[in-house]
């Protein structure tokens, strides 16, 4: 279980708080959806949960343990935006290797498959891979190192409606095993599979009912309805 307690980010070049006084509770193998506009402290906010950022003030809970950012940094695992462009690896296997020249083959192979790449070979350069792919990819490369929590910023953005739709299903499968938390600015294509959800708007994060807003969603514009689930 994830706790965020009062937590506030307030650099000093920063006239504002970015991240006003945040309380998240997050329940594991479930996942939570956090939508806010660019620029709300999205991006900062998983920055500090992966230990990336000090926190200025308040407290994250793993548990019952309070944990500091270097913690954050082996329990969670950040997959950027646009993780692709990251890619440093001259292979598949170099990429889930990057820092961890220890892992064993199993350990690899494992990773690939909880992914849907288990049918590739290693020596495939990341950059050959369809974009689905590639996003599949950058899951495995934080999912091999076993965090507890795994954090994803904006995870559709720039897959078509098919690969996003593959992507959002693969979600939907790891959280069986995993606690996730995205952010997004659209929250079309993951609320069908939130479990909760919360609305960043300039730092200030506020819950929200996710069943209330899938029926405000499918109904928007008068449009057909957005899910069938
Ligand atoms: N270290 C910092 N110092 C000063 N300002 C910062 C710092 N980090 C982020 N900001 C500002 O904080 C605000 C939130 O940025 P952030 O990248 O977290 O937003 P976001 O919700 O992820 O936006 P987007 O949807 O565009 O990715 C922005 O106004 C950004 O300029
Ligand atoms: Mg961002």
């Amino acid at each position: 279980m994830l706790y965020l307690r009062n937590l506030t980010y307030h650099p000093t070049a920063s006239e504002n708080g970015i991240l006003k006084s945040i309380n998240l509770d997050l329940a594991p193998q479930k996942l939570g959806l956090i939508i806010g506009p660019s620029g709300s402290g999205k991006s900062t906010l998983l920055e500090i949960l992966s230990g990336l950022a000090e926190p200025t003030s308040g407290s994250l809970f793993w548990r019952e343990q309070q944990l500091i950012a270097e913690e954050m940094q082996q329990l969670a695992g950040l997959v950027f935006q646009f993780p692709e462009r990251h890619f440093c690896g001259g292979t598949i296997l170099e990429e889930l290797r990057l820092g961890h020249p220890e892992l064993g083959i199993e350990r690899v192979r494992h990773a690939l498959s909880e992914v849907g790449l288990e049918h590739l070979s290693f020596s495939t350069p990341p950059h050959a891979l369809s974009g689905g792919q590639q996003r599949r990819l950058a899951l495995a490369v934080q999912l091999i190192r076993q965090p507890h929590l795994l954090l994803l910023d904006e995870p559709t953005a720039g897959l078509d409606w098919s690969m996003r739709r593959q992507l959002v299903n693969l979600l939907a499968k790891l959280k069986q095993h995993w606690t996730l938390l995205v952010v997004t600015h659209d929250a079309l294509d993951l609320l069908p599979i939130a479990d909760s959800c919360w609305n960043l708007n300039h730092g200030e994060l506020k819950s929200i009912d996710p069943v209330a807003l899938k029926s405000k969603v499918s109904t928007l514009d008068g449009k057909p309805p957005v899910y069938t689930k």
